[in-house]
This record gives C-alpha cells, structure tokens and sequence, in this order.
C-alpha cells in the first residue's frame, strides 16, 4: 500500500468519525439532561482522544513523514527542443530514454500550434502550447519505451493535420 494510500485512507477514517460526532451532537439535541455526567464523559472522551493523537497519532505521522519526495533527487532531465512550423515540427533530438523526465522546449516560428504527445494506441498523453516568441516548458516522463508521435493540436493551416513528428 503506497504512502498516498494510506494517508487517504487515514484521513476518510477521521472525517467519518467527525461526521459521526456532528450526527451524534445532532440527534441528542434535543434531550434535556444534567450538565454534571454530560462534562464527565465529555472530559473521558478528550482524553481518549488526547491519548489516541499522542499513542496512534504521532507515530503514524513519523511514519509517513519517513519518506520525503522532494529530498528525493531526480534523475536529471533530457532536454529536447521542438519548434512548430507550417507544417511540420522540427525536434533538435529525436530519441529519448524511457524513464527519464524529458523536458521539452516547445516554442512555433509562425503561427499558434499545439504540440500533442501521442502514445502508440493514440492516446494524448502529455500538451503544451507551440506559439511564436515564448518557450513553454513541458515535462514528461515516458514510462514505456515505443515510437511516440507529436500531433498538432491546433487548427494552424491548410496543412495541419501532416505536422506529425516521431520520437521512437
Ligand atoms: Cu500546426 Cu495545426
């Protein structure tokens, strides 16, 4: 069970019990009872719950806290620079290596396009916008290795739909 698991799993816990509390406070409401035994169980129920934070609490925050990701160094990335074109993408490398974030450098010299990541079953899986004059910074690590395709996203001319690219 990952961290993430876990942690979501802790918190649903906690906000049922709260949910639980907020319907038990409701449904009492209306009784009339003596003030004396209400604060003695309330005062035994903080404590439980002081003891539960300090006994189940605080050593399950140690234990999630144990593995950090951002001390985690990443693998440095694999620059590619890409430029689009009417109509055709212009990739400075061509290959890249399967599980190592790539960081493109997607910028047009023409017109606006968009630069689309397809995987082999045609599926978009990473985009960013090409538009003459800036650089947009898309990162993505590809977790197989294959023949990937970079499509044009955006209408850009009488040639759109050819401005395909491979990265294998
Ligand atoms: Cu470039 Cu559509």
């Amino acid at each position: 069970m990952s961290v993430q698991t876990v942690s979501a799993v802790l918190s649903l816990l906690a906000i049922l019990s709260l949910a639980a509390v907020a319907l038990r406070v409701r449904a009492l409401a209306h009784e009339r009872r003596d003030y004396a035994p209400v604060q003695i169980g309330a005062y035994r129920i903080r404590a439980i719950g002081f003891w539960l934070l300090v006994l189940v609490g605080l050593p399950t925050s140690v234990w999630l806290f144990r593995a950090n990701p951002y001390t985690v160094q990443a693998a440095a990335p694999q620059v590619v620079n890409a430029t689009g074109y009417q109509w055709y993408w212009e990739l400075d490398t061509s290959q890249v290596t399967a599980g190592r974030p790539v960081k493109f450098r997607v910028t047009s010299a023409d017109v606006n396009h968009g630069f689309g990541l397809y995987d082999e079953a045609g599926t978009l899986v990473a985009q960013t916008q090409a538009m003459p004059g800036y650089i947009n910074r898309l990162t993505h690590v590809f977790e197989a290795p294959g023949t990937y395709r970079v499509l044009c996203l955006e209408y850009c001319g009488l040639v759109h739909h050819n401005m395909i690219a491979e990265i294998p």
